[in-house]
């Protein structure tokens, strides 16, 4: 059977290129210099970590995909109610909500609505179209940061089922340690007792392995970090000299967390008038990008423990590359 699906879009109320001025302005000046990687992902740089995702050193998109067609099964039973909603925070292109869905829900199911949240009008775009393959689904779209779009996911919770949320692909790994609890303490907040939550996390493993998915021989990554700067020149009218800047990926052990950085090869006087931005950087000098922290399997369960979840499974990987872990709400 095949009903319609209408596919809702919502689109911030707040002017998103008044906020990418402001955050431009504020983290460019601080020391060391810095950019929030949510600028990452216009239509450009959403290919470009769409390209990430199938070089052969970054694992964690088909470390995570074949977890979710192996276990989808056990994931939606493991809600006695039986899921009836799945809220993903930073959708991306979609593909996994979709293996996870194929390998896992039961036919005949009742209509199951999916709520897509992420900050790229690009991907919500293609991540809807494929997801409406699928039979007897409603999708809802936001384009908002994660934090909006929960908001918004939980001011409409519909139907008698289970919400199931997820934030797959690694991206806790880019929150620092006290960001990332606040953020999972959020997710609490939004759910029902009883609730699940599956998070993807990457596992720390040899630092050679590390750098290759952060700084691929292809130089995709690199194209992906610097596009950010692109991306400044174009929506800011900025005067970056892209070409003189370096990607480095540094492995920083003490913190668990591989560091991406833009290197300015030479000093630079650099103007960005639209976020009302001037200043020099020095040779050497590096704009941090991104941190993608790196976990234990332990951790990660206790992490996800203090801020209100139980454990319910955690699947490993086979060569302990990545891991997939069920909670839920307290
Ligand atoms: N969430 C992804 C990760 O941490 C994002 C990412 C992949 C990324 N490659 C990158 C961010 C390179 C900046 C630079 O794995």
């Amino acid at each position: 059977m095949s009903e319609p699906k209408p596919i809702l879009s919502r689109t911030p109320t707040d002017s998103s290129a008044d906020q990418f001025a402001a955050d431009v302005q504020y983290y460019l000046a601080l020391q060391p210099r810095q950019l929030p990687s949510r600028y990452f992902y216009d239509a450009l740089g959403s290919a470009l970590f769409d390209a990430i995702c199938r070089l052969p050193w970054y694992r964690i998109t088909r470390a995570e995909t074949r977890l979710l067609a192996k276990h989808g099964r056990e994931i939606f039973d493991a809600f006695g109610r039986g899921v009836d909603t799945v809220v993903e925070l930073g959708c991306g292109s979609g593909q996994k909500l979709m293996t996870l869905v194929q390998a896992g829900r039961r036919a005949p199911a009742r209509r199951l609505e999916l709520r897509l949240i992420d900050v790229s009008a690009s991907a919500l775009a293609s991540s809807a179209g494929a997801l409406s393959a699928l039979d007897d689904v409603h999708i809802v779209t936001y384009e908002a940061s994660y934090e909006a779009g929960l908001a918004e996911a939980r001011a409409a919770r519909p139907g008698s089922g289970r919400t199931l949320a997820l934030f797959l692909g690694s991206n806790i790994g880019n929150f620092d340690p006290p960001g990332a609890d606040a953020f999972l303490r959020g997710i609490r907040a939004a759910l029902a007792r009883g609730d699940g939550f599956l998070i993807g996390a990457d596992l720390v493993k040899p630092e050679r392995a590390l750098l290759l998915a952060y700084d691929d021989p292809l130089g995709v990554t690199a194209a992906f970090n610097l596009n950010l700067l692109v991306r400044i020149n174009r929506e800011l009218s900025g005067d970056f000299d892209v070409s003189a800047f370096t990607h480095r990926a540094v492995w920083n052990a003490r913190a668990s967390r591989v560091e991406m950085h833009l290197v300015s090869r030479g000093r630079q006087h650099v103007r960005v008038p639209a976020a009302q931005l001037e200043f020099d950087i020095e040779d050497g000098e590096s704009i941090w990008t991104e941190s993608s922290y790196k976990y234990d399997p332990d951790g990660l369960r206790l992490m996800l423990e203090r801020a209100g979840f139980r454990t319910i499974h955690q699947w490993i990987d086979g060569d302990d590359t990545f891991a997939l872990t069920l909670v839920a709400a307290a």
